[in-house]
């Protein structure tokens, strides 16, 4: 029994680290897939994107406002943005996205 209990404390231990890691390692690359796929419907997502819906920011702009902050941009995400629609993104998919419109400011 005690045995057990130290098994599930070591697995519930090693499940936390890992969910910690997976939202630490944002990956921009997929990113872009999910913007491609759930935001360029109404965003102009990519630089090689014709247009978007007028009077929606391209990703680009965002990305280029002075107070732009990536986490600011994921507690936007996270959260339900009052015109847009609720997309129910999950924490990694959220990080994912905020560091592929991170990555477009210049
Ligand atoms: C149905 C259309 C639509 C879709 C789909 C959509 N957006 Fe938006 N988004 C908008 C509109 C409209 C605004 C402008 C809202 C405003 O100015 O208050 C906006 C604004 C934003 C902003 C700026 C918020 C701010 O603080 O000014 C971000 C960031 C954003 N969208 C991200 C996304 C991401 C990421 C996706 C895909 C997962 C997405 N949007 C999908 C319509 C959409």
């Amino acid at each position: 029994m005690r045995k057990q209990v130290a098994t599930i404390t070591a697995l519930l231990a090693l499940a936390g680290l890992a969910a910690q890691t997976g939202t630490a390692l944002a990956d921009a690359k997929d990113g872009a897939r999910l913007a491609r796929l759930w935001c360029a419907a109404c965003h102009v997502v990519a630089d090689d994107q014709a247009s978007g819906s007028e009077a929606v920011p391209p990703f680009a702009e965002i990305a280029n406002r002075p107070n732009f902050d990536r986490d600011g941009l994921a507690a936007t995400l996270s959260g339900q943005h009052p015109i847009m629609p609720d997309m129910t993104l999950s924490r990694q998919e959220i990080a994912d996205l905020s560091a592929y419109i991170a990555s477009l400011a210049r």
